[in-house]
This record gives C-alpha cells, sequence and structure tokens, in this order.
C-alpha cells in the first residue's frame, strides 16, 4: 500500500467511528443502516432477497421483467446510466439486456471490494460496455466526476427500495442530489416498496428462519471485530415493528438485561429492553412519493405487480 492509501483508510476508519459512536450517544442509540453490509452481511442480505415472507425483491424483478420494453423506452438513446449501490443483481443485467444503445454504465458503491468484483463479472459478460465504476459512500457528501465517454442523457438507477432507508426530509435531499447529478433532461429509474397491511410488512422483517435476526445482529458482531467491542450477543435480540402512523418498518436490537457495554474504548449503558435503532424502512403510497419528489423531479411512470405491493416508478427531471 502506498502511504496514500494508507492514509485514505484511516481518514475514513476515522469518520466511520466518528458516526458510530455519534449515534450510541444519542438517548435513542442508533447505528446507520449501510454498517449492515460488510461481506457477512452482504451475504446475508442476498439470503433475505430469497425468503419466502422478504417479497421486495421478487415483486421489483417481476415488474421489471413484465415491463422491460417499456421501461428501456423510457430510458432513451445513448443513455449514461448510473447505478446507486453495486450493480451486482439480475435487475441490472435485465436493463443491460434490453437497452439496444447504451452509452456507459457507472456503477457506485461504498464497498470498493464488492464493486470491482462485480463490475469484473460485468466487463467479461458485456464486453463492449464502458463500465465506470466508482468507490464512494453516497450517503455522505459525494459528487459525481467527469465520466468521460460521449452521452445524450443521464439515468439514475436506484433499485431495491434503499431510498426506505432515509427519512422522508433526507430522501428529500437525496432526490435534489441525484437531480443535480443527472442535470437538464435527466431521469432516475427508481424502485419504492408501497405501504400495505402490517401483518405483510412485518413479516417480511422477522422471518421464521431468522436471518433478518442475523442480519441485524451482525451489526454488533461488526463493532465487536473492527472496533475493539465486547458486545454479548446473546444478550440483544432482533425486534421489527411496522409505524404506521409513519409508514415505516423500525428495526432495533434489543437489551435483554441491563448491561455496560464498550466499543471504541467507550463506554455505553444499556437498561433492560432499551434499544439501539439500526434501520427505517420508508413505505410509500405513489401519490406520497410523487409529492415529496416534486420539486426535482415529475413522475412520467409508475409500473407495479397484481398484488400492489411494491411500485418501480420512472422520474424526469424538472
Ligand atoms: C435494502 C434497505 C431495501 O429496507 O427492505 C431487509 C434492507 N432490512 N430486511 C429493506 C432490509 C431488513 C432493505 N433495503
Amino acid at each position: 500500500m502506498t502511504t496514500q492509501t494508507i492514509n485514505t483508510v484511516d481518514r475514513e476508519t476515522q469518520l466511520l467511528r466518528d458516526e458510530l459512536l455519534e449515534g450510541l450517544r444519542r438517548p435513542q442509540k442508533t447505528l446507520p443502516s449501510k454498517y449492515f453490509y460488510d461481506e457477512i452481511g452482504s451475504t446475508l442480505f442476498e439470503d433475505i432477497c430469497t425468503l419466502k415472507e422478504y417479497y421486495p425483491t421478487r415483486t421489483e424483478i417481476g415488474i421489471m421483467r413484465d415491463n422491460i420494453e417499456q421501461i428501456t423506452r423510457q430510458l432513451g438513446r445513448r443513455c449514461l446510466l448510473i447505478e446507486y449501490g453495486a450493480g451486482a443483481s439480475v435487475k441490472i443485467r435485465l436493463l443491460l439486456d434490453h437497452m439496444r444503445s447504451i452509452a456507459g454504465y457507472v456503477p457506485i458503491d461504498i464497498s470498493g471490494e464488492h464493486l470491482l468484483a462485480a463490475a469484473g463479472e460485468l466487463r467479461r459478460e458485456y464486453p463492449s460496455l464502458h463500465i465506470f465504476p466508482i468507490p464512494a459512500d453516497y450517503t455522505q457528501d459525494f459528487e459525481l466526476p467527469e465520466i468521460d465517454v460521449p452521452h445524450d442523457r443521464r439515468v439514475v438507477f436506484f433499485p431495491g427500495s434503499t431510498i426506505g432507508n432515509f427519512t422522508p426530509a433526507q430522501a428529500a435531499e437525496f432526490l435534489a442530489h441525484i437531480a443535480e447529478v443527472v442535470g437538464e433532461d435527466g431521469g432516475l429509474l427508481i424502485g419504492v416498496d408501497r405501504k400495505k397491511d402490517a401483518a405483510t410488512l412485518e413479516a417480511a422483517y422477522n422471518d421464521d428462519r431468522g436471518v433478518t435476526a442475523d442480519f441485524n445482529l451482525n451489526m454488533l458482531v461488526r463493532l465487536n471485530r473492527e472496533f475493539d467491542g465486547d458486545f454479548d450477543l446473546d444478550t440483544f435480540r432482533h425486534r421489527a415493528v411496522y409505524n404506521g402512523a409513519e409508514g415505516r418498518i423500525e428495526m432495533h436490537l434489543l437489551s435483554k438485561r441491563e448491561q455496560v457495554a464498550h466499543v471504541a474504548g467507550e463506554q455505553f449503558t444499556f437498561r433492560s429492553g432499551e434499544s439501539i435503532l439500526t434501520e427505517y424502512s420508508y413505505k410509500y403510497h405513489p401519490e406520497e412519493f410523487a409529492h415529496l419528489a416534486a420539486p426535482y423531479f415529475t413522475v412520467e411512470k409508475v409500473w407495479t405487480d397484481a398484488r400492489a405491493l411494491f411500485s418501480v416508478q420512472y422520474l424526469s427531471a424538472r
């Protein structure tokens, strides 16, 4: 490693450490949702996507399959496709297989290793595709570098209802950022999970094989390994509830008893039943989402499934 790389790694580790500690010091302790996705967490999330209770992934893919001609027509000719989150999935392949004149593909992901592996795989499968992988944490201030390939327009692809991890205020800010990235005549192809009965929602985040519980608890495994933590995994349990008033799933790690834990040289006390909030997953009626996006984007098209569980939407920049 060069000195430059070492410094960069140190700075990023320090920023993450500060962010983690800042969240744990709050009255409602929190950990950032992006912290789920180390190697183990990413694998657990892939397992979640195949669970019978977790409807979003297969529903979104079904919607895309059923409407792929219309969807790719919306993206238009000579489009530079920018994906937020690594492009390891079948979703990007669906698009690439049906886009006739794509100018280039720009995957952005926080995990550089994951990103380069995924990009390498795509290069083998699509040898004539121009790929510009960008390792970055798009939840922090982030500017897209100049992409040196001729294109007529830019479209951001943000699948999976990852937008649901943001609060509506943060989501609006993020949409403003995307509008800036795509510029005039740009677009956004986005997956947005819909509001529905609480039972279906809560089942999706409380699967009976306990995969989501392991995914949630992996946060503490990471804190123990990466920041010298001493969390006792047996004394915390997974909990996901739908908050209907706020329109969001809330995931927590609940302390089973009063206890003290240490991480990164700091001490944190827990009451019995006290929680660490690890994730929000907001759900939107299509009209609600259109309203949220309205300052920056016009919703051109909403595709959905027969049971109205999920939506894929195409928005054009205002
Ligand atoms: C990747 C954020 C869309 O909110 O459904 C799945 C993450 N958390 N099960 C979601 C998740 C628990 C997922 N997103």
